[in-house]
């Protein structure tokens, strides 16, 4: 019994590290844009790759990212960033296409991926305080 728990234990430490685990010297760099908002920069991206899973439709993963109180919110894992800290962001790397093939976002073929550009821009929305 208590060699299944430890089991079970160690399961999620990997599942959980391996989610936060990229390489983040691989990211985009953040662009140097001023004055980057929800509604002006981002909103329209999201639109464009994620309103279709993760809008007034579906909500994969309980997430919505049609508004930005609901993006700050996050879905049943947080919300996959911290407001200055693109560099860290799991959301980041899965728009960047650096985690495990299912973790990235859009799934592959299901979405127009981020360019770098658009990964920068959003890294400059976290870094300025996602506004
Ligand atoms: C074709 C559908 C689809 C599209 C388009 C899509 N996603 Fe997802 N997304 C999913 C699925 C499926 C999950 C996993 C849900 C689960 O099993 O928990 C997910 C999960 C997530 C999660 C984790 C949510 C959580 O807290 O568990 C984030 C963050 C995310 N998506 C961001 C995005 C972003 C950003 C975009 C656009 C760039 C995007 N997704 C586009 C289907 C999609």
């Amino acid at each position: 019994m208590s060699l299944k728990i430890a089991s079970v234990a160690l399961l999620s430490a990997v599942v959980s590290l391996s989610a936060a685990d990229f390489d983040a010297s691989k990211l985009p760099p953040a662009s140097t844009q001023a004055g980057v908002t929800y509604e002006k920069d981002i909103k329209p991206l999201f639109e464009r790759s994620c309103f279709k899973c993760h809008g007034a439709e579906k909500q994969k993963g309980k997430l919505r990212l049609d508004s930005l109180e609901a993006t700050l919110k996050g879905g049943s894992n947080g919300a996959g960033f911290e407001k200055g800290a693109s560099a860290k962001s799991t959301f980041v790397a899965s728009v960047a296409r650096l985690l495990a093939d299912d973790e990235n976002m859009p799934p592959e073929g299901k979405g127009k991926p981020f360019t770098k550009e658009e990964v920068g821009l959003l890294r400059a929305w976290i870094d300025q305080g996602t506004k």
